[in-house]
């Protein structure tokens, strides 16, 4: 693994950040009208840990008090022991009761531009249909039910019909193949499937239904498949009698009422996987009650919401980001959520700002990678719209370079949205840095602080802290409630990868980082072997393990090169078995396998076929050296190569490539 310098050499562009000098104090007249107005959370959580998160448990609805708050024996923590309570319940009963029941939950939008409204009543009662719909199909308090779904409010309706009964659920994206869907389902031990017959993408479908049945044929828990019946008649697609359910028949004959399961603060709530160093992603395991205490409060202290804002994650559900800002974290506020099926640029690269014109949408939440589009589309489309509603706009998944933090500020914000640059995981399941709106002076590019509540260091590669100025690792050195509680079946890898490095007190991120002179927090990249394409992560072993998974293919190695707009792109060095001709299509033939295999998010921007691959003496690919090369820099160290003369080869011969 890399020590920090190493994050620096991997994203030039990031350590740049650190000479950036502008300041952008909170507007005053925010401040006035913040949730939170001066540093009281930051002192109170200094003062009193314990505390100050049983305060924020307070947000909650509970139907048992929790006994103690916190029980900590590293790296094992359980938060709110002894509470019970039921997420669904908090993200509607408890609102349906209140004038809030005629509020809107989710306005939707697809993409072929259909509308739907749906109130904190209306969501009520599906969610509690759909529960039955579970119910009778067997699916009770423990059992997994996996998701395959487009960005429609069926989705919504469905986890939190999961949560409901305690079923914890497991979100796949839509982007991903139909082996990874298997890869996940079987890690989950899945009983249930939902998903839809398609989805709408640029205006093509996207073929869940489909998919789903190519990822059943090895699937041997999964006894029922629910359909949504998204596209109609357009998409082709088999029937399984027996195993196949309409969604809206099912719906029918369901009965209305369906009491919210009390559960345990610490029973699971769902499983997400995510991209780890190796081929096998991580079920990530979140529980109940500190996730939802971590959610409703970091989503009112940093997005600052009022029962009036319209707040627009653009997050798919199918990510962590989904989970916690387009569903848990809002709807257990009471707050009205937009949800948008498709993608920015269709019809035309206005669509977004036409949206947010439309529904007067007041708080933005987006990718960094989205925002370097928008600035290489232009501004004439981003003109033409009334964008005066938006009074907060955020970001999360990425870096943000300072130039397009700056372009975000000015274009879209008016010059008068703080900017909130958020910093967490899948695995953190709520944000843990960056800058209270009304409180936090920001910089461009700087995720500024810990939240009140989170300890974060940056520590060389012995743990101990290291001075302003100089790069290191990012840990968290306290627990936090929303924390991961283990690798689903693999509590091992849980202590081994974030919690042995520094000692099982110390979690560890993958993340590099640096703190100025205030101490602002600048976030550096990955240190490990995941990549960040467009705010997605992927394991760099996962799309290796995908090549040379090709009949043709004897090797490769996979590194995540700097790209003006994904953030990072995939490119792929590739060693061909011997007797394999090299022809002109190889490269798509093989990219075309790793969307197979995965999904197009991991597809490679770029393949590079090389006779050997520069190695260690113990064998071990140098994929640091790869990068210099692919990214045009002076190579580092190279002493450990087994054979120095591969890699002057090999750069040689890129340049050439290169060139011609
Ligand atoms: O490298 C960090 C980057 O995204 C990683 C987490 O990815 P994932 O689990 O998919 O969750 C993404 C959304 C929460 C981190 O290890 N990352 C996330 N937010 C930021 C970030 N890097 C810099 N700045 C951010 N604001």
């Amino acid at each position: 693994m890399a020590e920090g310098g190493e994050a620096e050499r991997a994203n030039p562009t990031i350590s740049a950040l650190f000479e950036e000098h502008r300041v952008f104090p909170p507007p005053p007249e925010f401040t006035v009208r913040a949730n939170v107005r001066d540093r009281l959370l930051y002192e109170n959580a200094e003062r009193d840990l314990e505390g100050f998160w049983a305060e924020a448990a307070e947000g909650i609805d509970w139907f048992r008090k929790w006994d103690r708050v916190l029980e900590w024996s590293p790296p094992f923590a359980k938060w709110f022991v002894g509470g019970q309570l039921n997420a669904a319940f908090n993200c509607l009963d408890r609102h349906v009761r209140t004038w809030r029941r005629n509020k809107a939950a989710i306005i939707w939008e697809g993409e072929p531009g259909e509308q739907r409204v749906l109130t904190y009543g209306d969501l009520h009662r599906e969610v509690s249909k759909f529960a039955n719909v579970l119910k009778h199909l067997g699916v009770k308090n423990g059992d997994r039910v996996a998701l395959y779904m487009p960005m429609i409010p069926e989705l919504v309706v469905a986890l939190l019909a999961c949560a409901r009964l305690g079923a914890p659920h497991t979100v796949v994206f839509g982007g991903f193949s139909p082996e990874s869907l298997r890869g996940r389902i079987n890690d989950a031990q899945a009983k249930v499937v939902i998903t839809a017959d398609g989805g709408f993408r640029r205006g093509s479908i996207v073929p869940l239904k489909q998919n789903v049945d190519e990822a059943l044929a090895g699937c041997p828990s999964v006894e029922n498949v629910i359909l949504v019946r998204r596209i109609g008649e357009a998409v082709h697609m088999h029937f399984h009698e027996g195993r196949d359910h309409w969604y809206h028949r099912l719906m029918d004959e369901a009965p209305l009422q369906c009491p919210a399961e009390p559960m345990d603060a610490e029973d699971p709530l769902y499983i997400l996987h995510t991209s780890g160093t190796t081929a096998k992603p991580k079920g990530v395991v979140h529980t109940t009650g500190g996730y939802m205490v971590g959610v409703s409060a970091t989503h009112r202290w940093v997005f600052d919401i009022k029962d009036e804002d319209i707040f627009w994650c653009t997050a798919d559900i199918g990510w962590v980001t989904g989970h916690s800002y387009v569903v848990y974290g809002p709807l257990a506020n009471g707050a009205t959520v937009f949800m948008y099926e498709g993608s920015p640029d269709w019809p035309d690269k206005s669509r977004w700002w036409e949206i947010i014109e439309k529904y007067r949408i007041s708080i933005l939440y987006t990718a960094p990678t989205a925002i370097r589009s928008f600035m290489g589309w232009g501004e004439q489309h981003v003109r033409k719209h009334d964008l005066s509603s938006l009074r907060l706009l955020g970001t999360v998944g990425e870096p943000i370079n300072p130039e397009a933090w700056m372009w975000y500020q000015e274009h879209i914000g008016g010059g008068r949205c703080p900017i909130v640059d958020t910093w967490w995981q899948t695995e953190t399941g709520m944000i843990m840095v960056s800058p209270l709106p009304g409180v936090t002076t920001t910089k461009p590019g700087s995720a500024t602080f810990p939240l009140p509540g989170v300890r974060a260091e940056v520590v060389d590669e012995y743990g101990n802290p290291v001075p302003s100025g100089s790069g290191g690792y990012l840990v968290l050195t306290r627990p936090w409630p929303a924390m991961l509680r283990t690798i689903y079946g693999d509590p091992e890898r849980y202590v081994s990868v974030y919690f042995s490095r520094f000692g099982p007190k110390v979690y560890f991120t993958g993340d590099g980082a640096k703190r100025d002179e205030d101490l602002y927090l600048w976030l550096l990249g990955r240190v490990d072997d995941v990549m960040n394409v467009s705010g997605h992560r992927i394991s760099t072993i996962e799309v290796e393990s995908a090549l040379v998974d090709h009949k043709d293919v004897a090797e490769a190695a996979v590194i995540g090169r700097s790209h003006a707009v994904k953030g990072q792109a995939v490119a792929a060095f590739v060693t061909l078995k011997a007797g394999v001709p090299l022809s002109r299509d190889k490269a798509d033939d093989l990219k075309t396998h790793v969307i197979e295999k995965i999904g197009a998010l991991a597809r490679p921007e770029e393949i590079f076929f090389t006779a050997e691959l520069p190695k260690t003496r113990s064998g071990k690919i140098m994929r640091r050296l790869l990068r210099d090369i692919a990214e045009g820099r002076a190579l580092g160290d190279t002493t450990t190569l087994a054979d120095p003369t591969v890699i002057a080869r090999l750069r040689t011969q890129y340049e050439e490539n290169a060139e011609s």
